[in-house]
């Protein structure tokens, strides 16, 4: 994950790489006709890109006002609707066709209860000690979200541990598949922390950049 441009950080991640490769792999499920939930929409580009799909009905969630502001600024469409609310404590009243999530994925060495005390833009990346505050969140709730035979979509890099979720999502009843990867030149967040990550054993001294992995997760039959 690299820094967003200055303009745009004092606000709302800008969509990079992972936001890219999410919607790569959206795109290849029959999206047409379906009901979307793009949990951490940020700006809402992965909502977009289910409302240009043909998704019947998106619902886009982020924990930031000003994201949700931003998502609201661009959607005239009555069928997409942006909350304010957290992957912990977001819910409906119907499960979702397909799920989408670009969460916060970065380890940081400060590792806050609430991940909405993180302050200022690295609310958008930063996420707990190990990457994973909001990811685990997300594989443990992931079935009261995602219907019977519905799919889930998260992007994560290789520092917040892609088999850790594989291996969640599997114990909660989903069928896992890895739908896309990339590697990215390090950003400026992942320079500066590099030396207490590789001490901290979340990379490896010789890594040429950052992996970033798109898993795919079909939740099984009732
Ligand atoms: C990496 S950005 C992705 C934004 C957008 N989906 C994109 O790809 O451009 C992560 C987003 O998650 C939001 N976020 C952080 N913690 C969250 C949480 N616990 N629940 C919901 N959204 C959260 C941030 O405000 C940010 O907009």
């Amino acid at each position: 994950m690299t820094a967003p441009a200055p303009a745009a950080a004092a606000t709302v991640y800008r969509p990079q790489e992972d936001t890219r490769l999410l919607i790569d792999a959206l795109s290849r499920l029959p999206v047409r006709g379906r009901r979307v939930l793009d949990l951490c929409t940020g700006s809402g580009p992965v909502a977009a890109a289910a409302l240009r799909l043909g998704a019947r009905e998106v619902i886009g969630v982020d924990s930031s006002e000003h994201a949700v502001a931003a998502a609201r600024a661009r959607s005239s469409s009555p069928t997409w609707t942006t909350l304010e609310g957290t992957v912990a404590e977001f819910t409906h009243p119907e499960l979702f066709d397909i799920v989408t999530c670009n969460p916060p994925y970065v380890p940081a060495p400060s590792d806050p209860a609430d991940c909405r005390a993180v302050p200022g833009p690295a609310h958008a990346w930063d996420a707990g000690i190990d990457g994973r505050a909001v990811l685990d969140t997300l594989c443990r709730r992931a079935s009261d979200l995602v219907a019977p035979e519905g799919h889930l979509l998260v992007v994560q890099s290789q520092l917040a541990q892609p088999e850790r979720t594989w291996d969640l999502l599997h114990h909660n009843g989903f069928h896992v598949v890895k739908a896309g990867f990339f590697r990215i030149p390090f950003g400026p967040v992942i320079r500066a922390r590099r030396g207490w990550l590789i001490r901290r054993g979340l990379l490896g001294a010789h890594e040429p950049g950052e992996l970033l992995t798109v898993l795919l997760a079909r939740r099984s039959r009732r």
